[in-house]
């Protein structure tokens, strides 16, 4: 089974790429589902058709769903949230504040991934095609579901079984609203699911996730932060779309400008993601609606290949290894980026703007974007090991980055302490 998630910002063309791509699977003969999880659902459109939040046969081999952010939140997070809200209130906070605030931050997004595991639970398909942007606090949840439940159980006044102990002698001392065995219940199941997701999305060999872009600079910026946080939470990204691209016969002097940005965004492309494959999509003369546009979309994706297993099958791994990848050492965070076959040159590492880091060596040059735990941190030079270029960022004594502690033995430590008793 595969699970092949396009991610990128609103209006790039996720939901036609996504929707063409899963045409072609089941055109394969592969058994496929496509989910969007975009709340401003356009699923429908590219099918030209009605979807909704329960699954629709679209074509032979195909199931499309719109799923209902809502919804799925409240089937996860729902009891959860419930008690939150009774206790916020409790402690005086007006009604419909506590009702935001018992929501995590992007625990709707997060709650919709979940239901990936069921579909792949249900050994229903072979292919899971998801529409989906999600943003670094999903992620972050995602990856580490030990933080989700020692979050969740902490903005819990109790733990279980302090609460066992406790229930009759604070009962009666107090009208503190207490968590039923229910309750702690619906969080391990939470948990559970969350645990399965994250070990199906974060295994490269199950999932791979793609980059949708369009040869824009602001657009390319933006993929570039999300690389670097699916990079840093371990997520296989093994591809890139350049949706949009204007086509080479195009001269129009209207146009013109338009052309010439293009064509300098197009290398920066180059600069920003390769070793990843990248591929184009041309500007087409009109929408991408119905299956008719959506299989030239995927023609101009995939090649007109059309064997299992072959050079246009869309499930194939597209790039294997891993491009960019963080981890610590001896007090230090490394940045490392894969260098095949570029010749171990003098590295100059310049920093243009705060988060952004380039690296030339030769004619060689990269630019990367730094997740925000790296980017405030001093560069302490950078070595060759291997095919690698390791680049050390010292850490600072006393701060604490949650993503990047991640990285270290005893995770949370800090993110706990910092966050304990702060709800009661
Ligand atoms: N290559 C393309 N050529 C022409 N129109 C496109 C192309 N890609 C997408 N579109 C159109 O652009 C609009 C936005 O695309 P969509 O896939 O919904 O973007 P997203 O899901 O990223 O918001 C849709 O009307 C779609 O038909
Ligand atoms: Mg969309």
């Amino acid at each position: 089974m595969r699970i092949l998630l396009y991610t990128g910002k609103g209006g790039v063309g996720k939901t036609s790429v996504s929707a063409a791509c899963a045409l072609r699977c089941a055109e394969l003969g592969y058994r496929t589902v496509v989910l969007s999880t975009d709340s401003a659902h356009s699923l429908g459109d590219s099918f030209d058709t009605r979807i909704g939040s329960d699954l629709v046969e679209l074509a032979p081999n195909l199931w499309g769903q719109e799923i209902d952010l809502l919804h799925q939140m409240d089937k996860y997070w729902g009891r959860v949230q419930e008690y939150l809200n009774v206790l916020f209130s409790w402690r005086g906070m007006d009604s419909l504040v506590a009702e935001e605030t018992s929501v995590l931050p992007g625990m709707a997004e997060l709650a919709s991934l979940m239901h990936i595991s069921h579909l792949a639970d249900s050994g229903d398909y072979d292919t899971i095609i998801i529409d989906a942007a999600p943003t670094g606090s999903t992620l972050q949840l995602l990856s580490f579901p030990d933080i989700a439940r020692w979050y969740i159980e902490k903005i819990m006044p109790f733990e279980r079984r302090t609460l066992q102990i406790a229930r009759p002698i604070v009962s009666r001392m107090s009208d503190l609203p207490l968590p039923d065995d229910d309750l702690f219940e619906s969080v391990e199941d939470l948990v559970n699911v969350l645990e399965r997701t994250s070990l199906l999305l974060g295994d490269s060999q199950v999932s791979s996730m793609r980059l949708v872009i369009n040869p824009e600079r602001m657009v390319i910026k933006e993929a570039q932060r999300a690389y670097a946080y699916l990079n840093l939470y371990g997520y296989a990204v093994d591809s890139v779309v350049c949706n949009r691209v204007f086509p080479q016969e195009l001269q129009d002097v209207y146009f013109s400008g338009w052309i010439e940005a293009q064509r300098r965004n197009l290398a920066f492309v180059e600069e920003a993601f390769q070793p990843l494959p990248i591929s184009r999509i041309p500007f087409f003369e009109e929408e991408v609606l119905g299956q008719n546009m959506l299989r030239r979309m995927a023609a101009t994706l995939f090649g007109d290949d059309l064997e299992r297993g072959g050079e246009g099958d869309p499930t194939r791994l597209f790039y294997q290894g891993e491009p960019q990848k963080i981890f610590a050492r001896n007090g230090h965070y490394i940045l490392s980026i894969a260098l095949p076959l570029v010749a171990k040159d003098e590295v100059n590492l310049h920093r243009s703007v705060v988060d952004e880091l380039i690296v030339r060596i030769g004619n060689w040059k990269r630019n990367i974007a730094l997740p925000i735990g790296l980017a405030r941190l001093k560069i302490d030079g950078a070595k060759y090991e291997g095919d690698r270029l390791n680049i050390l960022f010292r850490k600072q004594e006393g701060h604490a980055d949650d993503a990047l502690d991640s990285l270290q033995s005893s995770p949370w430590e800090q993110l706990k302490s910092r966050l304990q008793g702060d709800v009661v």
